[in-house]
């Protein structure tokens, strides 16, 4: 065996194999954002609900409590499902956790090449950071209260929450962060894994970032016609507060418990 045989073998040994690690992390990172973000769809048509009406919301409600299956309500299947949620959040942001410039240094070192580049896709990696950050603590506040009362979900509980204990202000903020965190998740991973790419991928990404655009917009501005609506029937229901919402073709007791 010559040296440099010799030296080759050596250096294979002290070379870790490439690890399938980051591929899979990826991955799962990638799978927990799509169904995340499906999920967000569903909730935009459960909460949005009450633009139809109060008995839109009321039955969409105690569709998830078991209502119509078991005649009774059973508010913890809803805490059932929010633990799910809150488990798939917690693992998708601490897989993004890997992402985030981690100093000072890589922060400059990214403003700098994103101000130089000045490419859409590299500011919007940056504005997925930032509402990111912003999710840790948004999403956390409204997932835990969920969990510790699902039983007051409902268009008069939800509406009290909303006006009287001041959760728009939470709410504003959460919107506005999820739908552009989640617009840009969903652009990104369209881009990424080649979805919808034709034969020009530069049209493609051009329709790409109009569909995006074009759905965040829509959200937001539902987002903010179902809030209003909750604002509105919370102030106007402000001096019955605490009174729960029951349909008039109701004939149970308690209505929305
Ligand atoms: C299973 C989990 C969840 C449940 C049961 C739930 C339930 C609700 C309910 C009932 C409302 C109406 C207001 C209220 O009652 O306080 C609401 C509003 C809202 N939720 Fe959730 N939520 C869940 C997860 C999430 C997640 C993960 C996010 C975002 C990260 C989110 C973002 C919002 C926003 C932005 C509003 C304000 C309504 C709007 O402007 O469209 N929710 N949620």
């Amino acid at each position: 065996m010559n040296s440099t045989h010799a030296g080759m073998l050596a250096a294979d040994a002290i070379r870790p194999r490439a690890s399938r690690w980051p591929a899979r992390l990826d991955v799962a990172q990638s799978v927990s954002g799509l169904l995340l973000a499906l999920f967000m769809w569903g909730h935009m048509v459960f909460v949005a609900s009450i633009l139809v009406s109060k008995d839109a919301m009321w039955t969409i409600t105690k569709l998830f409590e078991g209502y119509f299956v078991f005649g009774e309500s059973y508010p913890g299947i809803v805490s059932v499902i929010v633990a799910l949620v809150f488990g798939l959040f917690i693992l998708h942001a601490g897989l993004a956790l890997r992402k985030f410039p981690a100093n000072y240094r890589q922060y400059s070192l990214f403003g700098r090449h994103m101000r130089g580049m000045r490419h859409e896709d590299t500011t919007l990696w940056y504005w997925q950071v930032l509402t990111g950050f912003a999710l840790f603590f948004l999403a956390s506040a409204h997932l835990w209260w969920m969990l510790t009362h699902p039983g007051m979900i409902g268009p008069y509980a939800s509406a009290d929450r909303v006006w009287g204990d001041h959760f728009w202000i939470l709410y504003l903020l959460l919107l506005f962060a999820v739908e552009l965190h989640g617009g840009i998740g969903l652009y990104r991973l369209a881009v990424k894994w080649g979805v919808f790419e034709g034969k020009d991928p530069a049209a493609s990404r051009r329709r790409l970032r109009a569909a995006k655009w074009t759905i965040t917009v829509f959200l937001i501005a539902l987002g903010l016609a179902t809030l209003a609506a909750y604002v509105k029937i919370g102030i106007e229901h402000a001096p019955q507060r605490g009174e729960r919402y029951t349909p008039a073709w109701v004939q149970h007791e308690g209505g929305e418990s």
